[in-house]
């Protein structure tokens, strides 16, 4: 593969499955994230919708990121944990051209999620 290829649904589904799977079990951030979601398939489904919609500009993910952190008990340092998560799967699952595309994307969702909720508080 080379810096040329898209990316693809299949890494996006790669991406999410092993991100949650890391993230479920976390000692930091894996709390927040197994108190609030109920449903595991629902939300893995909805995630791949989500970095798709992101990365590939697919519109099937409508909902809104931010409202859906706002009730949750984020602390601003779980946002360097989930972000070094999130860089290290896209690494294992993705040619780096494309890990680093989508780390950069996370990167910029997350500056703009941490400074909202912080002026929310
Ligand atoms: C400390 C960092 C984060 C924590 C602890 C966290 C936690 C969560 C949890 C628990 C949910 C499920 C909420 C529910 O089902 O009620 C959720 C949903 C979601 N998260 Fe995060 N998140 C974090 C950062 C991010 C970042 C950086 C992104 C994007 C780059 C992101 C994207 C999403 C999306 C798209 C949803 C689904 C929202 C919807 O319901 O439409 N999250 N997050």
């Amino acid at each position: 593969m080379n810096a040329e290829t898209p990316i693809t649904e299949t890494e996006i589904a790669s991406l999410v499955e092993r991100f949650y799977a890391k993230v479920r079990v976390d000692p930091e951030i894996g709390p927040v994230f197994n108190d609030a979601v109920r449903n595991w398939d629902a939300h893995l489904t909805l995630l791949r919708d989500f970095w798709s919609t992101v990365l590939l500009t697919t519109g099937r993910y409508k909902g809104n990121p931010l409202l859906a952190h706002f009730p949750l008990p984020i602390e601003e340092r779980y946002f360097a944990r989930w972000l070094t998560l999130f860089s290290e799967t896209a690494n294992e699952v993705m040619p780096a051209s494309h890990a680093a595309i989508v780390t950069h994307k996370a990167d910029l969702i997350a500056l703009n999620m941490k400074r909202v909720l912080a002026s929310r508080r």
